[in-house]
């Protein structure tokens, strides 16, 4: 077994140099290096995360492979190949994209990420599970964030990896990502192991906005501090990088990223329209009814005084209302 894993990285290390290669110093990677280019990815970048292109070919790697010896078949195992069924001849799996090598903690390469030059589906495409990748324990750039994670005793966590590449480019290195799958119970162990508070950065639309609250709750029964971070609606971090640079990035959504409790409030009041009375009521009660559930008595009033302030409300009455609530809730 051991045997057999350490082919699949030496075939993973051979792999993305080729690809590497491919990207750098090929016409046919020409296209991909435009791709790059009009996403705004520096060369230093490009280096950095040992950026790559998979030609369009059934058996570019699985010729380069074979020749070298290695078994097609655990090749197959370790997702570089793909075939059609259990006896059909192996093909290359990656065709014609953009290729991301993902690393383990030890700075190895242990799988791919590959993305489209076009919108053809799907857009990524990621290695599958082998006995050298395991998604739900692993954590995009942790090898390279790792020292800046500690330092600075936080962590960022994005949705992507092309996000954490365009943060990092930005200047912002203590960037990771779980890998086109939600936040596992190990994986905020694991950012837990290297940073107390962690800033959650994921896409602006309903399915980030879901995504941060799941993995707000794992991460804080992990023990740690939990801030989300704001994207202007429709943006992901990517996107906004791009179009207003990383000091932008760092002074107005990552210095700004919200408490939890803020977070989930904010959330809340967007879905009611409070120049309208009845709305108006209804969002002072749900929101009540969240505040109800934070644990810290302190943190409950804080959050109280603020919602009475805002809608001019005595304090009395509105802890009131709340410890009805919070009876029920018992
Ligand atoms: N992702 C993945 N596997 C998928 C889909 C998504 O690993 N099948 C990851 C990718 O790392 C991607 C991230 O999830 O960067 C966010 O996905 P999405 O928001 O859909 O990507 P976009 O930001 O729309 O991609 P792009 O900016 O490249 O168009
Ligand atoms: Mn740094
Ligand atoms: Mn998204
Ligand atoms: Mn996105
Ligand atoms: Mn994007």
């Amino acid at each position: 077994a051991r045997k057999r894993k350490e082919s699949m990285l030496a075939a993973h290390d051979l792999v993305a140099k080729l690809y590497h290669h491919l990207l750098l110093n090929t016409d046919h990677g020409s296209r991909a290096r435009n791709y790059l280019l009009n996403r705004q990815m520096q060369l230093a970048t490009i280096e950095e995360f040992g950026l790559g292109y998979s030609l369009e070919s059934w058996d570019f790697i699985t010729h380069f492979l074979e020749k070298r010896g290695f078994s097609l078949s655990l090749m197959e195992e370790a997702g570089l190949l793909s075939r059609k069924d259990k006896n059909s001849r192996p093909f290359d799996r990656f065709r014609g994209r953009v290729m991301f090598p993902i690393h383990d903690s030890q700075g190895r390469v242990v799988a791919f990420g590959a993305r489209t030059l076009g919108d053809e589906q799907p857009k990524y495409l990621n290695s599958p599970e082998t006995p050298l990748f395991n998604k739900s324990q692993l954590l995009f750039n942790l090898h390279r964030a790792r020292a800046h994670i500690r330092r600075q005793q936080e962590a960022i966590l994005f949705e992507g990896y092309v996000d954490v590449i365009s943060a990092w480019q930005a200047g912002v290195h203590n960037g990771i990502a779980s890998l086109g799958t939600s936040l596992t119970e190990q994986q905020a162990r694991l950012i837990r192991r290297n940073a107390e508070s962690v800033i959650l950065c994921y896409d602006s639309d309903q399915a980030g906005i879901e995504a941060a609250f799941k993995g707000a709750d794992l991460l804080v029964a992990a023990g740690c501090t939990v801030k989300v971070a704001q994207m202007p609606k429709g943006m992901d971090p990517d996107d906004y990088i791009r179009q207003h640079g990383g000091e932008k990035f760092k002074q107005e959504i990552l210095l700004n990223a919200f408490s939890l409790p803020s977070y989930r409030l904010q959330v809340i009041r967007s879905r009611y329209a409070l120049n309208d009375e009845t709305e108006r009521m209804k969002f002072i009660h749900e929101a009540l009814e969240e505040i109800s559930r934070l644990p810290s008595a302190v943190e409950r009033d804080h959050y109280l005084r603020q919602l009475a302030d805002e809608f001019h409300l005595s304090l009395d009455a509105i802890k009131q209302e709340q410890r009805k609530i919070f009876k029920q809730q018992k």
